[in-house]
């Protein structure tokens, strides 16, 4: 598309593009300017979104279609798991810090509640967070993109093994790594799913260390006592720092996969 640089005299607004090669020309009259609002709001969803979709580690794309909206209410016991994650996503926006557990069965619904959560919480504060920052003693507000990471934990604990003996994977699984202890919100899905060894115990332990007074959204098809079996009192502990009233659990859901 070529478009003039120079403004139209007569209405002072930009001129039509137009196309050399097919002689399709921009219908400008019905193509509205964005104000500085609506500039503003577009500036941080694109930073929020491009620092989701850089660092996290998704295994199934059909995640980024989760919201409250389409979660389907039938039972009560539906209606009771999406009103607490409501609820805890206010307290998220609130400013708590929040390390929320939601446990249950295959095909309940958690992953695609966490992911609500996280679009709940992007919406109703137009994708940015308020921070405060002190300069020579002034204390200043500033609002910046919400930075929140989604990783499929059985994904990052192979991709970490991985990255051994492959450098480009590495890299990739580095960054990953450092935003992890950076992220506002940690979505932390399918905890307890990997084969158990060493290695991934020892990862558990560097991610609740990094994430111990920071928010994490986690995922699980464990019980409470499965993971403290899996994990020991030490990680466990600080899984629950910020956790005492934050477990959802997903009881009385059949499996809504098939
Ligand atoms: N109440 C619901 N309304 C609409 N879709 C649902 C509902 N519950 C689950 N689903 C859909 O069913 C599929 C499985 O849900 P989800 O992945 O959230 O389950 P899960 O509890 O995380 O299971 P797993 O433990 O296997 O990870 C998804 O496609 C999800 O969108
Ligand atoms: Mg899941």
């Amino acid at each position: 598309m070529l478009r003039p640089k120079a403004l139209n005299l007569q209405t002072g607004q930009k001129m039509a593009g137009a196309c050399p090669d097919c002689g399709y020309m921009e219908d400008i009259k019905h193509h509205t300017i964005p104000n500085n609002e609506q500039l503003s709001l577009s500036a941080y969803k694109n930073d929020a979104l491009s620092y989701l979709t850089s660092y996290s580690l998704f295994s199934d794309g059909k995640t980024f279609n989760h919201r409250f909206d389409n979660y389907i209410t039938n039972s009560m016991a539906q209606k009771r798991v999406l009103t607490r994650c409501e609820g805890l996503a206010n307290e998220i926006i609130g400013g708590n810090t929040e390390h929320i557990l939601l446990m249950g069965i295959t095909g309940v619904g958690k992953t695609h509640l966490a992911v609500g959560m996280m679009y709940y919480i992007f919406e109703q504060t137009g994708y940015k967070r308020q921070v405060f920052t002190v300069n020579h003693g002034i204390k200043s507000k500033q609002m910046v993109n919400w930075k929140i990471l989604f990783i499929d934990w059985r994904e990052l604990v192979e991709n970490k093994k991985r990255s051994i003996s492959d450098s480009q994977l590495a890299k990739q699984v580095n960054k990953t790594m450092d935003e992890l202890k950076r992220a506002d919100i940690v979505i932390l899905d399918d905890f307890g799913s990997e084969r158990s060894t060493d290695y991934s115990l020892d990862l558990a332990d560097t991610f609740w260390r990094n994430r111990e007074n920071k928010t994490v959204i986690t995922t699980t098809n464990f019980t409470g006592d499965d993971l403290y079996k899996r994990y020991g009192p030490r990680t466990i502990s600080r899984m629950k720092h910020h956790g005492t009233k934050s477990g959802v659990a997903f009881g009385g859901i059949d499996d809504q996969r098939n």
